[in-house]
């Protein structure tokens, strides 16, 4: 794979890291207040009462730590969790061996829930509304039903695509968390939280500076902050300055927002070449050469909160801001 940049989708040099930089407490997981804070609540209760936590789905962007929650939310029940995905299961079978292995109150980690097939979704309805499996045994007149207890548990499902949860499964879930992009500040928080972990000596105004290039995103941050080390090391003594900070993403080519060339290409295509839109999302990536999923889930959602482009019923249109800040004259008879 191309060794891109932005991409706040997960690559094998995240991978390494990652773990060490996951905090492993609702107290260390910087912002997402509010999100915290009803998770307090709701796990304080499920303790009290002994019983498992309602099951919780949590959806966002990549990158912004659906993860490292659902191991959090595990560890301060005091359960044990169990990591599977969507892709990941095959057949309903697979799906029954696992829920029939949980033990009380378990967690059941699903990644990527949207992508589990319509036989295997089946199977959780029951076992998240009665913690039972449902069977037919044998065939024609004399099957029969057969239900099948399990343990209590808590299904975590995360996906970056909520809208495509069927409604029978969105409905399961008792607790819904929407992940949103970080402030800068938050941002800040996390890379001197990092840096301090991987020591590395970085200044207040570097950390805000990378902050502010990371897109909301807390994958991101690390990832620059980690670049922007290797460039102090060659190019200075280690310690990461603002200075340094500025020439290294200048090197790669992340603007002072944390645009890069692929933002500015979509950004570019819908202004010069659809007049500035609107213009479908498929056109779109058929003219950048770029998969339309991730288009979606990867740029879009931090355009759209830069208020650069907006989604209408009719495709993308790029909006004043975006003209503004690549520079190109705002056509006023739009
Ligand atoms: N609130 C936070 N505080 C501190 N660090 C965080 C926080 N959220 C995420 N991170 C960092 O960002 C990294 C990515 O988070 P995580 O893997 O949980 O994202 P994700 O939402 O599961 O992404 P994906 O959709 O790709 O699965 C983590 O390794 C962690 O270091
Ligand atoms: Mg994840």
């Amino acid at each position: 794979m191309e060794d891109r940049f932005i991409t706040s989708t997960k690559n094998w040099t995240d991978a390494e890291i990652e773990t060490s930089l996951r905090p492993t407490s609702l107290d260390q997981y910087v912002g997402q207040d509010k999100v915290k804070e009803s998770l307090k609540v709701y796990i304080q209760a499920a303790k009290s009462r002994k019983d498992a936590l309602d099951h919780v789905l949590l959806y966002g962007p990549p990158g912004l730590g659906k993860t490292t929650l659902s191991h959090i939310i595990a560890k301060e029940l005091g359960s044990q969790i169990k990591i599977t995905s969507g892709p990941a299961i095959e057949h309903a079978a697979d799906l029954a061996a696992i829920l029939t292995n949980l033990n009380k109150n378990d967690v059941l980690f699903i990644d990527e829930i949207h992508r589990l097939n319509k036989t295997v979704e089946e199977i959780l309805y029951p076992a998240m509304e009665d913690f039972a499996l449902d069977f037919i045994v044998g065939k024609g007149p004399s099957a029969k039903n057969m239900r099948l207890k399990i343990q209590p548990f808590t299904l975590i499902g995360a996906t970056t695509k909520a809208g495509m949860l069927t409604s029978p499964l969105r409905d399961r879930f008792g607790v819904i968390c929407r992940l949103e992009l970080y402030s800068d500040t938050d941002l800040q928080i996390i890379i001197e939280r990092s840096a301090k972990i991987l020591n590395i000596d970085i200044d207040h105004s570097a950390s805000l500076d990378i902050a502010r290039r990371s897109r909301g995103t807390p994958r991101i941050a690390n990832r620059l902050l980690k670049r922007v080390r290797d460039y102090a090391e060659v190019l200075g003594s280690g310690e990461i300055t603002k200075d340094i900070t500025d020439q290294a993403l200048a090197k790669m080519e992340i603007d002072e927002l944390g645009l890069d060339f692929i933002d500015r290409k979509i950004l570019e295509s819908i202004i010069y070449k659809f007049g500035g839109g609107p213009v479908g999302l498929d056109t779109l990536s058929a003219m950048i050469g770029e998969d339309a999923g991730t288009i979606e889930d990867v740029y879009e959602p931090y355009l759209l909160q830069l208020g650069f482009i907006a989604r209408t019923p009719r495709g993308r249109v790029a909006l004043e801001n975006a003209y503004r800040h690549l520079g190109i004259d705002f056509p006023t008879s739009k």
